[in-house]
């Protein structure tokens, strides 16, 4: 497995990929890596013949009081994990190879970067949709892998590709969970047991809400009631969100006529964690 630091070796190697008509798939992480992010390099695996993964903690979509310095970071065990997948190349550039100094370009979905995540961390999606575009830019993948875990992400970063015509199709992969129900995340690591039970509360919101949606509610207002209501039965975690909202646009929806995204975020100790899951009628 090849491991490429600089913009320039990432690009000779895309180019020669291309060269042979090997179709490129790229899958973009932070490191850190765990069954979700696995699941992506299996599923790029399958439809292209040369699979890139990144590892590049972008420091950009990271608030100045959030956890960019102490996000978890273990280079060895991650190229590991990706030699047991057979993946052909990590993409590891360093902060000053991804950003010249001085930098003033950014690459912004208007609208949308201001919903769910967004709300709560100005600037995050600007930031997600400025370094994605660069890994497009320098990798030129023709397929790239997203998981639905991230819903808002997918959702503008959809936007993005079509809004500038870039060459690459997006496919996303269904969240990978644990057995008891919890969204695998790097952050994971930061719960202790005590908080890792109060985390649960995510998914059983959801739950809660699809329950009473597969008993025939539509109403957002009123599922939206019964996925607070756990949170009230929870102490150890704090809600920041819990919407409902058209999974393409990121609108809100009012009554459930098509697929729709019930989407949470929640602080457990300092730890923030989201999730969703998607309801059709
Ligand atoms: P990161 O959080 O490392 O996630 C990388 C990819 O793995 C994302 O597409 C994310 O949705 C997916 N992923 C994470 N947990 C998952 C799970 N439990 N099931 C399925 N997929 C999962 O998302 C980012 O990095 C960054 O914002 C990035 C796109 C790399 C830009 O910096």
């Amino acid at each position: 497995m090849n491991v490429l630091r600089t913009i320039d070796e990432m690009r000779a190697f895309s180019r020669n990929a291309r060269s042979r008509a090997r179709l490129l798939g790229l899958v973009p992480t932070m490191g850190a890596l765990h069954e979700g992010h696995l699941s992506l390099v299996r599923a790029a695996k399958e439809k292209s013949d040369v699979v890139a993964v990144s590892i590049f903690v972008n420091p950009t979509q990271f608030g100045p009081a959030e956890d960019l310095a102490k996000y978890p970071r273990d280079f060895e065990k991650d190229r590991a994990l990706l030699e047991r997948e057979r993946c052909d190349l990590v993409f590891a550039p360093s902060v000053e190879e991804m950003y010249p100094p001085e930098a003033r370009t950014w690459v912004t979905v208007e609208g949308m970067s201001d919903r769910l995540c967004g709300r709560s961390r100005p600037g995050h999606f600007r930031g997600v949709t400025t370094v994605v575009s660069k890994l497009f830019h320098i990798c030129e993948p023709d397929l790239a892998w997203f998981g639905q875990k991230d819903a808002a992400q997918l959702a503008i970063l959809r936007r993005m590709v079509r809004d500038l015509h870039l060459a690459v199709r997006i496919e996303a992969c269904p969240i990978v969970r644990e057995p008891d129900g919890l969204a695998m995340s790097s952050r994971n690591a930061y719960l202790d047991p005590e908080e890792r039970k109060s985390a649960l509360v995510l998914y059983r919101a959801l739950r809660s809400a699809e329950a009473s949606f597969a008993g025939g509610e539509r109403d957002s207002a009123r599922l939206i009631r019964a996925g607070k209501q756990e949170f009230s039965l929870e102490p150890g975690a704090r809600l920041d969100y819990f919407e409902i909202v058209d999974p393409g646009s990121l609108e809100p929806v009012r009554t459930i006529r098509t697929p729709a995204l019930i989407a949470v975020a929640a602080s457990v100790g300092s730890t923030r964690l989201i999730d969703n899951l998607i309801v059709a009628p």
